[in-house]
């Protein structure tokens, strides 16, 4: 395959090329129009089309004769054990848990939040949710019960899915008082909840309200597909954005699947019964994708690690599960492998396993830092690739394409717009800059298939966060630049979106917690850098008059806010009191100084700033309390 002619014909002829695509998956009822408009102006991919996700992912592959090939693997270090299930026994468990779910009156089109660890349940309830044509909203099992209560109440689901405990490295994390205390205080209350009991953890059930999963399961029977069109919404997934609120991204079943499935042959190269690994969290986009969705739609084996890259039992444990399955390729986040490097600097715990099935690894969720690209592509003897993508588009916007003849690598860059995204630079007035001049990175309108065609009840939000910026062009809320070979760079977010240890988090969100605290005048959160989780949230805090540190709980206080709303994985931990802080004349914080101050020790003073001596005064806070890379030696 030829990048550059798949990549042309893909703008030039998105109807032909995409219909090609769309004909090597199984439609009920092929779509009568490939690329067309919804009344509000949005482009739509693949109307009038009929389809079951469920179907693509389990029914087709058993039907063609797959059905005692491995389709899932789940290996759990946290809780020393393994199931593996074929293809057939997970259809067997999913069109059973379809019949759960439809004995409790759940049908197409109606919500389903499943807010659950990483165990095969959470995988079969999102299949299962798709086989009704419901349409499933999965809640990272870190948030928070105030995160899932905004989910639960925008999404108003039904059901809830959940169970009665996570596993990080060896804490228990007690998931039933999360979920119980989420819909005491969401205004939406659900009709039921199904709950599963594991080992490790029991919890009450709420008569009426709550069932036990396995109960469930031995009464149902099995359910069959429910066909929907494919414009219609698979799942919903909530990502942060720049405010308190989540946006409800919209996930459609044809473009998803169609783009999902174009990606595993040209973006991976990945073959039916291949082992495929994301090493990622069912609760992200990474995971829906690439645990879930696409491994299994292509027919390929997809493995649910419930472990970390570290201390599960040590560095060594991604490259004993990439032996043990014999797994082609595998993709998680940069942070990741940082973490293993930090506790295996020389490799000692690759050279202990047979990597010899492996030919390639993939990164996504934050730029691959040079470093951690060097390290690991001298230590492993296949490609390392580096693609970017987000929760919005659901699959890579720029990758290397291993199905492609293309090889060249560029460190720090996530090389070439994958064919459908016709990305390019625009300056602050919408104009495209010269190659390797910085910008936002913007997706010239279609987005392809898969990407999201709106927000959840909010289309107005969807239209004003990614259309409305610069018309005709999709903002992707990042900033970078295209060389001179059509390399894409992506340097970082340029709105308040950070991203800690591969968690999207938003800092307008932190501000408004901590803002809502009784001794805070005002407040900015920045995401500073840092040398594992690539950014950590710093909070810098004006108090009101008669508040002061010497009471020692505020900043406790303040770390906890945070922590009990948003959740552990905020890694909000380092807070700054300061007399002021750094504005415009007209009132604007400038947070993009503070950062700098805090990543480089210095910034370049802004014309319009209404007070230079702030700076000094900031630079002193941060090298008092260590906050920032500029201030660690
Ligand atoms: N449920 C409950 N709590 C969770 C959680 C979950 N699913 N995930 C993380 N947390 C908690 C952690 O236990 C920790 O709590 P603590 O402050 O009490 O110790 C806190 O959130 C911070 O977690 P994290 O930032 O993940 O740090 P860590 O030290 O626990 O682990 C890494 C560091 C690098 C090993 C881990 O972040 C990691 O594996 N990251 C990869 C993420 C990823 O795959 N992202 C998907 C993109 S492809
Ligand atoms: P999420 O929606 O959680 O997948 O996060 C999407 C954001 O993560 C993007 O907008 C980028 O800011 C960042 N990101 C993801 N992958 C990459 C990458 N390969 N390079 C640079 N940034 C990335």
């Amino acid at each position: 395959m030829s990048y550059l002619s798949e990549y042309q014909d893909s703008i030039n002829n998105p109807d032909k090329y995409w219909q090609n695509h769309a004909e090597k998956i199984h439609w009920f009822k092929f779509p009568e129009s490939i690329l067309s408009k919804s009344k509000q102006g949005h482009y739509r991919w693949f109307e009038g089309g009929e389809l079951n996700t469920c179907y693509l992912a389990l029914d087709q592959h058993v039907l063609r004769g797959r059905g005692d090939q491995l389709a899932l693997i789940y290996d759990s270090p946290v809780t020393n054990s393994k199931r593996s299930f074929t293809y057939n026994e997970l259809l067997e468990q999913v069109s059973h848990f379809a019949g759960v779910l439809a004995n409790l009156g759940i049908e197409k089109g109606d919500r389903v939040v499943i807010y659950m660890p990483m165990v095969p349940e959470a995988v079969i309830a999102m299949l299962a949710s798709a086989r009704l044509g419901a349409i499933h909203s999965v809640v990272f099992g870190g948030f928070a019960s105030n995160e899932l209560a905004i989910r639960i109440d925008d999404a108003k689901p039904k059901i809830i899915i959940s169970s009665t405990c996570g596993i990080e490295f060896k804490n228990i994390i007690p998931y039933k008082p999360l979920l119980d205390a989420a819909i005491e205080s969401a205004l939406h209350k659900p009709d039921h909840t199904i709950i599963l009991k594991r080992p490790q953890e029991n919890c009450e059930l709420i008569d009426g309200r709550d069932h036990d999963w396995e109960d469930c399961m031995s009464q149902a029977s099995r359910h069959n597909i429910v066909p929907v069109k494919s414009t219609d919404p698979l799942y919903i997934l909530y990502t942060s954005g720049t405010t308190g609120k989540p946006k409800g991204i919209v996930r459609d079943n044809g473009g998803h699947a169609v783009s999902l499935n174009y990606s595993m042959d040209a973006i991976y190269d990945i073959s039916p019964g291949d082992v495929y690994w994301a090493a990622s969290d069912v609760g992200w986009v990474v995971g829906h994708s690439y645990i879930v969705y696409a491994p299994l739609i292509r027919g390929c084996t997809t493995i649910l690690f419930e472990g970390k890259p570290v201390r599960t039992p040590d560095p060594g444990s991604f490259w004993r599960v990439i032996e043990e399955y014999n797994v082609k390729t595998f993709f998680t986040a940069p942070t990741a492998f940082r973490a293993i490097k930090k506790e295996d600097a020389d490799g000692k715990f690759i050279e202990k396993y047979n990597l010899s099935t492996l030919e390639s690894v993939f990164l996504a969720g934050e730029r691959l830092d040079p470093p951690t690209y060097k390290w690991l592509s001298d230590l492993l003897d296949c490609p390392v690739i580096d693609h970017w993508w987000q929760t919005e588009t659901g699959w890579p916007i720029c990758s290397n394409m291993l199905g492609t003849e293309l090889k060249k690598i560029k460190m720090g860059s996530a090389t070439v717009p994958v064919p459908g995204f016709d990305v390019q630079i625009l300056n602050k007035h919408g104009r495209r800059v010269k190659s390797s001049e910085t910008g936002s990175i913007v997706i010239k309108l279609p987005l392809p298939p898969g990407c999201l065609p709106t927000l959840w009840n909010d289309n107005e939000r969807y239209e004003s966060s990614y259309l409305s910026s610069f018309p005709g062009y999709y903002l992707t809320g990042d900033g970078g630049y295209i060389d001179n070979d059509g390399y894409v760079f992506v340097m970082g977010r340029t709105d308040d979106v950070i991203n800690v240890a591969g968690h999207r988090l938003s800092t307008g969100e932190m501000e408004e917690l901590i803002g809502s605290h009784r001794a805070v005048a005002e407040c900015a959160v920045v995401g500073v850098a840092d040398q594992l989780k690539g950014q950590v949230p710093a909070g810098f805090v004006v108090l009101k008059d008669g508040f002061s540190l010497q009471n020692e709980d505020l900043v406790t206080d303040l770390i906890m806010i945070i922590r009990n709303n948003i959740g552990a994985v905020a890694n909000f931990k380092q807070i700054a009191i300061l007399k002021r802080l750094p504005k415009t004349r007209s009132g604007k914080i400038l947070r993009k100084s503070i950062r700098a101050l805090a990543d480089q020790g210095q910034t370049e003073i802004p014309s319009t700033i209404d007070d230079p001596t702030v700076i000094e005064e900031i630079k002193l806070v941060l090298k008092k309390l260590q906050i920032g890379m500029a201030f660690h030696n």
